[in-house]
């Protein structure tokens, strides 16, 4: 059995993060609730666990708490941030809240405290700080004595807990890591997973190895090897149906599959009339040897039910709605098919049982293929579950996929219905197509494609005054878009160069008709989304 590691989530926006680095260092981890029963962590028995930050204070009534027992299972634990804090607060230590640096005493007392003795400066912290080790511990093995960390806390242990010892302290706090040796509970202020802590990786694999003593065996081989007797298993002799889309997700799931069970599993792809340029052609030209390929043509079919609807939301919905239809029908043209595969992954769990409850306010609503089991009575097969869209990726290269699949930049699932502005039409989907066609062939000729999470055109449903030769013209705007990211819940418009904007925009104006206008885009997200609608 793979050994396991558990991140106990406390709410920060950082827990994702945490369980990617442990990952990197070829740990197999999970994010749990913070409320999970100590019982429940006994029978999976990871070899470690991470209490993540939070947003809340350790002072505050109604703050998240963990089952105490938690630190009597013998397990080696690691508190960062509110996850220090809380173990504080369960072993008899104090947290208070911070000066802000502009009231705090100017006279320091700068001592080593004893347990139980207060602290003589706590300072609010936020950003890059400064970490001095004031004590050796298995934590900073081999790590220099003065440190940048990355913190942002308001709070501060200022009274060590018992059985606890100090082990570092910064420009703002007296303790910024703490360690019960015996219990192998270990403590740090500051946020080791994030890249604004330089040592952060380092400080984890000591965590890891030298304290937990976890063996770094976690490989995407590894992965594969587990995965596909799992999904045999599991199937057996059985069918397998899977939407194809030509995007990362899909083709890796279907890739995995394949590797698993050969041609039982059946891909559908469907062509819902909104994607890019020739996609359609490539997409069956490329697949249909390697997969049990079924294609559906559903342009027309698409195009007359997006007829008229402007709304993103309405967009959407038809999308989805018809897609569901369409794969329904399909399915059911090749008879038994016990199990529907799919490309949930790991942030879609995570999201869908967030500690804090409630749905966060639905900004767009994304979809998939999330409603078709309920509809069809498939059994659900998930692999990818578990993984990181990076880590799909990576998965990918394992199961051999070219690169130009493993790279290809997101592309939402109501595809250029959502790039254009207005109504969806025949003419107006040309115009997209050309000009985003154009687009993306500057960019990768700039070798950018890469670099960048997204790219691509949208039309806007505005027409302006132009002039071309002696004439006037009258025509649409084109809006150009590039960001960087690294997830898609946060990205930063990308600063591309101005000649390479220059010849996307002449080329888009010389060769697309009906356009005599390129704008660009460089609104970051937030406040901004990627997409326009
Ligand atoms: P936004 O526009 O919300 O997009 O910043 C975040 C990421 O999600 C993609 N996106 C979608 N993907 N169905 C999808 O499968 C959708 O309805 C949808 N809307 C946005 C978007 O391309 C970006 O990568």
């Amino acid at each position: 059995m793979t050994e396991n590691v558990l991140v106990l989530d406390f709410g920060s926006q950082y827990t994702q993060l945490i369980a990617r680095k442990v990952r990197e260092l070829k740990v197999y981890c999970e994010i749990k609730p913070f409320s999970l029963s100590a019982e429940k962590i006994e029978k999976i028995a990871p070899k470690a666990l991470i209490l993540s930050g939070g947003p809340a204070s350790v002072r505050e009534e109604k703050r998240p708490y963990p089952d105490k027992k938690i630190f009597e299972l013998g397990i080696p634990i690691l508190g960062i941030c509110y996850g220090m804090q809380i173990i504080a607060d369960c072993f008899g230590g104090k947290v208070a809240a911070g000066f802000s640096l502009r009231t705090q005493p100017t006279t320091r007392r700068v001592h080593q405290p004893k347990e139980g003795e207060g602290f003589g400066y706590h300072t609010r912290e936020y950003g890059r700080t400064k970490l001095h080790v004031i004590k050796k511990s298995e934590l900073f093995l081999n790590l220099p004595e003065a440190m940048i960390v990355w913190m942002s806390h308001g709070d501060s242990v200022t009274v060590l807990p018992k059985g606890f010892v100090n082990l570092a302290k910064s420009e703002g706090i007296t303790c910024a890591a703490f360690v019960n040796k015996e219990k192998k509970i270990y403590g740090v202020q500051f946020h080791p997973e994030v890249a604004h802590t330089p040592n952060g990786k380092k400080i984890l694999a000591n965590f890891l190895f030298r304290v937990a003593k976890c063996s770094p065996t976690w490989t995407m081989a590894s992965f594969i090897k587990e995965k596909t007797e799992e999904i045999r298993n599991k199937v057996g002799k059985e069918r397998v149906i899977c939407a194809l889309s030509g995007g990362v997700d899909s083709t890796v799931l279907c890739a995995l599959l394949k590797r698993a069970i050969g041609n039982q599993l059946i891909a559908v792809f469907v062509n819902n009339g909104v994607l890019r340029k020739d996609e359609p052609e490539k997409i069956v030209n490329r697949f249909k040897h390697i997969f049990n390929l079924r294609y559906v043509n559903a342009e027309t079919h698409f195009l007359s039910r997006l007829k008229g609807i402007v709304d993103p939301e309405k967009k959407r919905r038809v999308i989805g709605n018809e897609f569901i239809r369409i794969f329904e029908k399909e399915a059911k043209k090749i008879g038994h098919i016990k199990f529907l595969a799919q490309g949930t992954l790991y942030p879609d769990v995570i999201e869908s049982r967030s500690p804090w409850g409630g749905p966060s306010a639905t900004i767009k609503t994304h979809h998939n293929v999330g409603g078709l089991p309920r509809r069809m009575r498939f059994e659900l097969i998930e692999p990818l579950k578990e993984l990181f869209k990076d880590e799909v990726r990576v998965l990918g290269k394992e199961l051999r996929l070219p690169g130009n699949i493993v790279h290809r930049q997101p592309f939402p699932g109501p595809g250029l219905a959502v790039r254009i502005i207005g109504d969806v039409t025949k003419e107006r989907l040309r115009i997209l197509k050309e000009a985003d066609a154009i687009l993306l062939d500057e960019i990768r000729k700039a070798n950018l494609y890469r670099k960048l999470w997204q790219s691509f055109a949208v039309l806007l449903p505005v027409k302006t005054v132009g002039v071309m030769g002696d004439q006037r013209t009258y025509e649409a705007v084109i809006a150009l878009r590039a960001v960087y990211s690294s997830d898609a819940m946060t990205a930063d418009w990308a600063d591309l160069p101005h000649k390479i904007l220059s010849r996307i925009s002449n080329r888009i104006i010389n060769e697309v008709k009906g356009v005599n206008r390129v704008v660009y885009d460089i609104s970051s997200k937030p406040p901004s989304t990627i997409e326009w609608e």
